[in-house]
């Protein structure tokens, strides 16, 4: 639909893209990705989408391949209201999407460098797009990590795609659980606990973490004792949002505005506001 400015018809920015639900596959006891046809949808890794059930409007991560153009995946953990709304679609149901908005995460200005990617929990899929692309393009990095923590074995994202990322010989996967249970026989602990594994050249790398805010904290902590250069360290915010177009103001965090300036932001950047607990 269109509105008028100045004689000229515009799209309004406010008003949902209808698209169909294709699949919703269960990823844990209370996670779900949801795939919907992408219609010509494009983005870029990092980014995210408004989407509405038609009970309500949250930002959700953009969680599939962005060279995959029949499909768009976005990873929902069911916590309150509208997260309950999408995870109960079903195939065939139809589903409102305002987006792409964000900034990506910077992959491309990174080639050449070393790479680490850090997840925690659901953090992993807003770090899945960038994991496809530095796959797809294996041969402009250096070496790449990925540590992911997960709270418990039942809370792993993505088992699948693990195995198979684990399962080649150019990437360095890593999965710990803070909580184990009798059949997990992996390492324990919180994630920063890998971060000795990792064996980098730190003057030419590159790190993307996601995760709780906590976890960011103690990461980036730890990714600058590895030597890492703090404006080469990236990353995603989560702050509540309404409009997503940088104009309400619901998303603040300090000077910046979530929705527009992030999610992703370098670490040189929020370091000072991320390290006072609430802002
Ligand atoms: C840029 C961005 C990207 C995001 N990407 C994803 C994503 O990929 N997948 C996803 O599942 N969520 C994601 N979120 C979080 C998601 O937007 C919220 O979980 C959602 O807005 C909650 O809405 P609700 O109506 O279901 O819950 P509400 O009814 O608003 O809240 C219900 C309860 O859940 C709690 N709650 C609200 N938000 C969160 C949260 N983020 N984590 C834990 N508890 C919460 C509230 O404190 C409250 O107790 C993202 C948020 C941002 C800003
Ligand atoms: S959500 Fe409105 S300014 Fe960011």
């Amino acid at each position: 639909m269109m509105m008028h400015d100045n004689g000229k018809s515009v799209i309004n920015p406010y008003l949902p893209r209808i698209h169909k639900v294709k699949r919703i596959k269960r990823e844990t006891h209370d996670t779900f990705t949801i795939e919907i046809s992408a219609d010509g949808f494009k983005f870029m890794p990092g980014q995210f989408n408004m989407l509405y059930a038609f009970v309500g409007e949250v930002p959700i991560s953009i969680s599939s391949d962005p060279a995959d153009g029949n499909v768009i995946m976005h990873t929902v953990r069911r916590v309150g209201h509208t997260t309950s709304a999408l995870c109960s679609l079903k195939a065939g149901d139809s589903i409102g999407v305002r987006g792409p908005f964000g900034n990506p995460w910077p992959v491309r200005e990174q080639e050449g460098n070393d790479i680490v990617v850090v997840a925690g929990g659901l953090g992993l899929a807003p770090l899945r797009p960038l994991i496809y692309h530095l796959l797809s393009n294996r041969g402009r990095y250096g070496r790449i990590y990925l540590l992911y923590g997960a709270k418990t074995p039942r809370d792993i994202l993505y088992r699948n795609e693990l195995a198979r990322w684990r399962a080649r010989f150019d990437v360095d996967v890593y999965v710990t659980v803070d909580k184990a249970d009798e059949r997990w026989h992996g390492n324990v602990g919180v994630v920063t606990s890998l971060i000795p594994r990792v064996h980098v050249d730190p003057l030419h790398s590159s790190a993307f973490v996601c995760g709780p805010e906590v976890m960011m904290r103690f990461t980036t902590r730890e990714l600058i004792n590895l030597g890492l250069n703090a404006e080469r360290i990236f990353i995603s915010m989560e702050r509540n949002m309404k409009c997503a177009l940088g104009i309400c103001g619901h998303c603040q965090f300090g000077p910046e505005f979530i929705c527009k300036d992030g999610p992703v932001l370098s670490y040189s950047r929020i370091a000072r506001l991320l390290s006072i607990r609430e802002v």
